[in-house]
């Protein structure tokens, strides 16, 4: 294989101590990492930590508010050298849901703007309702790529992108960067090149599937607006994520949320109609903080900030270049494996540049009850993949993170082809 590597083999003894950082080694083979990953101890250690501080030092006391702060700067500076942003381009989320919710949400459409967003055939819902919702409530146009060949991939999505793109003028253009279903990579700077020919049009990217998992530099993609979660590839805890949006254009993001912490009424009353018509009451404008803060009125997971932050030091001190090599590797194993099943189907990108290490997989001739037994016996030998969907089609996932070893990788091979000859 091409892009076996150079750390996979020769650098056992960093990836065997790795192996005890996860405690779920000992008890599954957990090959789900696309949909959430297991946290390295270092993380749990530091969010108890936190607990502990917080609760003996007062949660509300200048002592711990300026630990705080000092946190979110150390966040700020890990997160900006993992994808190559400023600092002051972070806003701390929920989730890319959340993230996608407040682009969506927040910026001023004119109606009849246009969208242009991936084929739900591929996008991840959560990439694609948000775009739905906005578009019925403040009646925009959207369009859909690819349109004729709806799942192409790679040089041929490119084409289908080129001939919907050079025909019309577009006020924003979404899609994942990996596709969750088919793992594919998007050409997202080629797409970045093109639509960056104009400045009217905003370009934001659901990098869930990508940032941990590959060395992106968001400058290269050059979008506006950028959404990830904490708790896939970066090891992160739940119920944290990350929004992304270039500073030039910061101001044209509404806060969608408003609260004591994030706004203010102007000095100045204005009479205003409350309630029914004759109902006048004299109040001022909200008047919104600065950045950070006017985005977060809601933002109260700061223990996640503490486990993200031990996450990122652990995954920059490995290096996402390497990580990418090592995961690209072990999917590869499993890949070569199971196909010599020949009742299996990969769903994949044509061209191996545009594949990620999401691996999925299905039966040549479809059967969604198969794949869920298979699903459920793999569970059950304490085998963890992801069912998934294509259209109609059930899939399996399997997404290796760097922790994983060969040897799980060979024994989740081996049930996936034993357990597929007893399967009716
Ligand atoms: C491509 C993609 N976008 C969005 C999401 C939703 O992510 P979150 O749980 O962070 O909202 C996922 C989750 O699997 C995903 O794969």
């Amino acid at each position: 294989m091409s892009n076996q590597n150079t750390l996979t083999n020769p650098d056992k003894d960093l990836f065997d101590s790795i192996q005890s950082d996860f405690h779920i080694t000992k008890k599954k083979i957990y090959l789900n990492n696309g949909s959430i990953s297991p946290l390295p101890i270092s993380s749990i250690k530091s969010m108890t930590d936190f607990c502990l501080r917080y609760s003996e030092a007062g949660p509300d006391s200048i002592e711990f508010n300026s630990y705080l702060d000092s946190l979110k700067i150390e966040v700020r500076k890990r997160i900006a050298d993992l994808v190559h942003c400023r600092e002051d381009e972070i806003i701390f989320t929920q989730s890319t849901t959340e993230g996608i919710n407040m682009i969506a949400n927040g910026l001023n459409w004119r109606k009849k703007d246009k969208l242009l967003i991936r084929h739900s055939i591929n996008e991840h819902f959560s990439n694609y309702l948000p775009w739905i919702k906005s578009a019925e409530n403040s009646d925009l146009v959207i369009e859909f790529f690819p349109k004729i060949d709806i799942s192409c991939t790679g040089s041929a999505l490119i084409e289908e992108f080129e001939k919907i793109y050079d025909k019309q003028s577009f006020k924003m253009v979404s899609t994942s960067h990996v596709m969750y279903n088919n793992g594919s990579i998007t050409p997202v700077e080629f797409l970045g090149k093109a639509i960056k020919e104009s400045d009217d049009t905003f370009y934001s990217i659901d990098g869930a599937q990508s940032v941990g998992a590959i060395d992106l530099d968001i400058q290269k993609i050059n979008c506006d607006f950028m959404t990830f979660p904490s708790f896939k590839w970066l090891c992160g805890p739940l119920g944290l994520g990350i929004l992304f949006v270039k500073k030039k254009i910061m101001n044209e993001l509404n806060p969608i949320f408003v609260g004591s912490g994030s706004a203010e009424v102007s000095k100045i009353p204005r009479r205003k109609r409350i309630g029914s018509n004759d109902d006048f009451k004299s109040i001022g404008d909200i008047v919104f903080f600065k950045y950070p803060d006017r985005y977060h009125a809601t933002f109260r997971n700061f223990p996640a900030l503490a486990g993200l932050e031990a996450s990122l030091r652990y995954i920059l001190r490995i290096g996402v270049n390497n990580i990418q090599s090592r995961i690209k590797y072990l999917s590869s194993i499993l890949r070569e494996e199971i196909l010599k099943s020949t009742e299996i189907i990969i769903h994949e990108a044509e061209e191996e540049k545009y594949r990620s290490s999401l691996l999925s997989f299905s039966f040549k001739r479809k059967n969604n009850s198969k794949v869920q037994k298979l699903n459920t016996m793999l569970q059950e030998q304490g085998i963890i993949l992801a069912e998934r969907e294509i259209g109609e089609r059930k899939i399996l996932r399997a997404s290796p993170h760097f922790y994983n070893s060969e040897n799980e990788i060979q024994k989740a091979s081996e049930a996936i082809k034993s357990l597929i000859k007893n399967l009716e």
